[in-house]
């Protein structure tokens, strides 16, 4: 498997989890790391990562906006994502970049099927349609308890829209996500996020050369070590 060569498809990462639960922590860290590596990748989040997107994030966001409906919150969320695969993550994947990714569609099941209660079904035609058969090489869905989550995030920043929401919408949303993880055991790598950000990165690492980076030799490299 050669990475480097620009008629060599790009992987796709993507990082999952709840409010506070380390993704944004963890992606700076897994961006130095693959960096280290001798991969530069393209690094975005959702909803967002191209301009437009970026204004429906806002909205989205936007604690005011409390009488969105769920179904106009769906809809946004894959227009959101229907710009940023046209404009970011497709062009980035062919020319051979890498791209990791804070959020993606596993937290439009985790927030709109789980915690909104939309079906899973009306999600799937959505995702066919905006994505095409397109999914992620690799899922990291950082798992703690809601509690611990909302401490962390509470702790930053005012609350948007979604973390205004009471704990039983936090608990459908994780109990979605370890759904997903088990659904999708060959894309997902579920970690535990309740210990230390060292630990965390650490198994993060662990599961990018398992599952993506056994047997790719750099030149004048062996296979990357896990420091
Ligand atoms: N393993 C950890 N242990 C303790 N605190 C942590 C850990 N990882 C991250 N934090 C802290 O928790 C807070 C939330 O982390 P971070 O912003 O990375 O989470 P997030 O999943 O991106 O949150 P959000 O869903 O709101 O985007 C930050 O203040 C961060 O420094
Ligand atoms: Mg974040």
């Amino acid at each position: 498997m050669r990475l480097s060569a620009a008629e060599d498809r790009g992987r796709f990462i993507t990082l999952e989890g709840g409010e506070g639960a380390g993704k944004s922590t963890q992606l700076a860290r897994l961006v130095d790391w693959l960096r280290g590596q001798g991969i530069d990748p393209v690094v975005t989040r959702e909803p967002g990562g191209t301009p437009a997107a970026e204004r429906i994030r806002g909205l989205l966001l936007d604690a005011a906006e409390s009488g969105l409906s769920a179904e106009a919150e769906l809809l946004l969320m894959f227009a959101a994502r229907a710009d940023h695969l046209a404009r970011c993550i497709e062009p980035a994947l062919d020319a051979g970049r890498w791209v990791v990714c804070d959020r993606f569609t596993d937290a439009t099941y985790a927030y709109q099927g789980g915690g909104r209660g939309l079906e899973r079904a009306r999600i799937a035609e959505l995702e066919r349609f905006v994505q095409r058969g397109l999914q992620p090489d690799l899922t990291l869905i950082l798992d703690l308890p809601v509690a611990t989550g909302l401490a962390r995030a509470r702790q930053r920043s005012a609350p948007d829209r979604f973390e205004v929401e009471d704990l039983a919408f936090f608990e459908r949303v994780r109990a979605a996500y370890l759904a997903i993880a088990e659904r999708c055991a060959e894309r997902v790598c579920l970690i535990r996020a309740d210990r230390s950000e060292e630990a965390v990165a650490a198994e993060i690492r662990a599961c990018l050369v398992a599952r993506l980076l056994a047997g790719r030799q750099r030149a004048g490299a062996g296979a990357p070590g896990l420091d």
